[in-house]
């Protein structure tokens, strides 16, 4: 038993990998691409506010529109392009048949197909969150708020305990 590690010891340790386990599933994830319409693809007679409703968007997440580029087209336009179905004024268009657009801003935008499929379902608008706030403020996201301060202040604050816990437990393990 002598060269064993001691119970205390152990406990220690595996309270220190128990912290840094939950602390790593908080941290900010990399940027999504979000394929619009999944394998359904960008395509008449698809519900795209059904497949928005089921993704949540970030600042610098993509968004994708795969389809046959000789039949349809994407447009970037605004709520009254979205509305009536007109391009006039668009902010930018795309046609490659499998598009990837970066959504840089915390914003509200929206994408329609520009030769008449609009009409038949082929638009989508996607709110832009500003940041990814940790799965416990993934709720309040959702609020109209567009306030970013309450998830930087909780991931400076999780920062900060983490930074404790560490120091905390490597005295203690140093003591035993
Ligand atoms: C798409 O689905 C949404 C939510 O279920 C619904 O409100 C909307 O009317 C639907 N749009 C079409 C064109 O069917
Ligand atoms: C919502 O998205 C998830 C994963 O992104 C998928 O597994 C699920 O089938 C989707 N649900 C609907 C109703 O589209
Ligand atoms: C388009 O839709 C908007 C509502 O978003 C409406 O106010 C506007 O009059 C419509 N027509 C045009 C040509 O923009
Ligand atoms: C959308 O753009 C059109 C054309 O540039 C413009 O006439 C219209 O006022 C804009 N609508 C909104 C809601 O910004
Ligand atoms: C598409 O965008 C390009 C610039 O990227 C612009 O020159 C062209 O006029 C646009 N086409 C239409 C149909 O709006």
């Amino acid at each position: 038993m002598s060269n064993s590690i001691s119970p205390p010891k152990l406990i220690f340790c595996g309270f220190l990998v128990f912290f840094f386990c939950s602390f790593a599933s908080i941290t900010p994830t990399a940027a999504t691409d979000h394929i619009v319409g999944a394998n359904k693809g960008w395509n008449p007679g698809v519900n795209y506010t059904v497949w928005a409703n089921n993704h949540t968007f970030y600042v610098n997440d993509l968004i994708s529109f795969r389809y046959v580029k000789t039949q349809y087209n994407v447009f970037e336009v605004n709520q009254s392009g979205y509305d009536n179905c007109t391009t006039e004024g668009a902010l930018g268009n795309w046609s490659s048949g499998k598009d990837f657009i970066l959504l840089n801003k915390a914003k509200m935008y929206f994408f329609i197909c520009g030769n008449g499929q609009c009409y038949n379902g082929m638009k989508v608008s996607v709110v832009v969150h500003p940041l990814p706030p940790p799965p416990s403020a993934a709720a309040a996201a959702h609020t109209p708020s567009s306030n970013s301060a309450v998830p930087v202040f909780l991931h400076k604050g999780l920062v900060g305990l983490k930074v404790l816990v560490v120091a905390v437990v490597s005295i203690w393990l140093g003591w035993l």
